[in-house]
């Protein structure tokens, strides 16, 4: 198979981790006979260094003829990098708000799994941790508080700044069956999280999401309200299969997940719409603080090549080779600094992506 990709090294260590990926999807490639054709984008602040602008057209226009896009991270410090200087539409996040809307990527999966030879870097006590948890966050991506209308005008003398949040009908029902679809291939448990005892958006999101669930008998389902659900993550993160939830919320709760697995830099992410066109991407940002210091950890990124494989092309095998050869370095003992305990062996970025791509077989 031909795999037409856009590869987005964004800013930080991007670039970094996604030359790290690349070499595992290579490798994947080379096994099992398939082609990648990749063609690099700038985007986020490398875009603006080099176009004035986070996103060109003429990028767009490149990414819309591939099928899949592998990303890597985008923005940098907003205290000291001049791109935080330019008005909020023209700076690194714009860009990556705008190619969610642009490719319709409305439903974000984020799985959070604790590897068990993770257990040393989960915050967690043991009896919480018990056998490990295994969830995916489903996050609505392109409505809610991100897309609605702002404003920051004086009124009455007073500066007083508007954020709009709006979900329709269509929107909810469209993200939540997709949730309710991969909870058909989990354990069929689906946690519908929301702030209906505050919200109208979140009252029709609990409408919707039970008419969707009515064609799901074999999923069981919930609601949660939101602050409750913060703190289940921390208090009993086993209840969860599938969490499904707004824009804003996902946002949060996926952050959360992801620490109480040990480290952000395992998780990966995909964001897909209506047809097979999906963007891969680690969940954690660009760590500026660390980049080209051959310190981050490229894993959510090799794992989100994996998610692309099997999102985008249908190719399970092949993604599962992938996951098998990351659990295989971390049953090793091998370990990049965010993630390294006692006893085990210290590795850089670089390393690190060379032994997955190796044990793939
Ligand atoms: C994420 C990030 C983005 C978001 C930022 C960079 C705009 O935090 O993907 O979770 O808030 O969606
Ligand atoms: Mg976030």
């Amino acid at each position: 198979m031909r795999l037409k990709l856009a590869v987005i090294p964004g800013d930080g260590i991007g670039p970094e981790i996604v030359r790290e990926a690349r070499k595992v999807l290579d490798k994947v490639a080379g096994i099992y006979g398939h082609e990648t054709e990749a063609v690099e984008v700038l985007m986020g602040g490398a875009s603006i260094d080099a176009y004035g602008e986070p996103l060109t057209e003429e990028s767009l226009e490149i990414i819309r003829k591939q099928d899949a896009i592998l990303m890597g991270s985008v923005g940098g410090n907003p205290a000291t990098s001049p791109w935080y200087k330019l008005p909020p539409e023209k700076r690194p996040e714009a860009a990556l708000l705008r190619l969610r809307k642009e490719m319709g990527l409305f439903a974000n999966l984020r799985p959070a799994y604790l590897y068990k030879e993770l257990k040393g870097a989960c915050p967690l006590r043991d009896e919480i941790i018990g056998d490990g948890f295994d969830m995916m966050i489903m996050r609505e991506l392109t409505g809610g508080l991100y897309f609605g209308a702002r404003k920051t005008e004086e009124v009455d003398g007073l500066l007083t700044a508007v954020d709009t949040l709006t979900y329709n009908e269509n929107e909810i029902r469209r993200i939540a069956r997709r949730g309710f679809d991969i909870a058909g291939k989990r354990r069929k448990k689906v946690t519908s999280v929301d702030k209906a005892n505050v919200l109208d958006s979140s009252r029709l999101w609990r409408k919707i999401v039970e008419e969707v669930a009515r064609d799901y008998p074999d999923i069981s389902y919930e609601h949660m309200l939101v602050d409750n659900c913060a703190m289940q993550l921390v208090k009993d993160p086993r209840q969860f299969d599938v969490i499904l939830t707004e824009n804003m919320f996902g946002d949060i709760l996926s952050d959360e997940a992801s620490m109480v697995t040990g480290s952000i830099g395992m998780l990966s992410s995909a964001s897909l719409n209506d047809t097979k066109f999906g963007l891969y991407e680690p969940s954690g940002g660009s760590a500026p603080d660390i980049a080209g210091q051959d310190l981050a950890n490229p894993l959510a990124t090799i794992l989100s090549g994996a998610m692309l494989l099997r999102y985008s092309f249908d190719l399970d095998k092949e993604a599962d080779a992938i996951e098998s050869a990351v659990q295989q370095v971390l049953a090793e003992g091998y370990r990049t600094g965010d993630i390294m305990s006692e006893g085990c062996t210290r590795v850089g970025t670089k390393e690190m992506g060379s032994l997955v791509a190796e044990r793939i077989s």
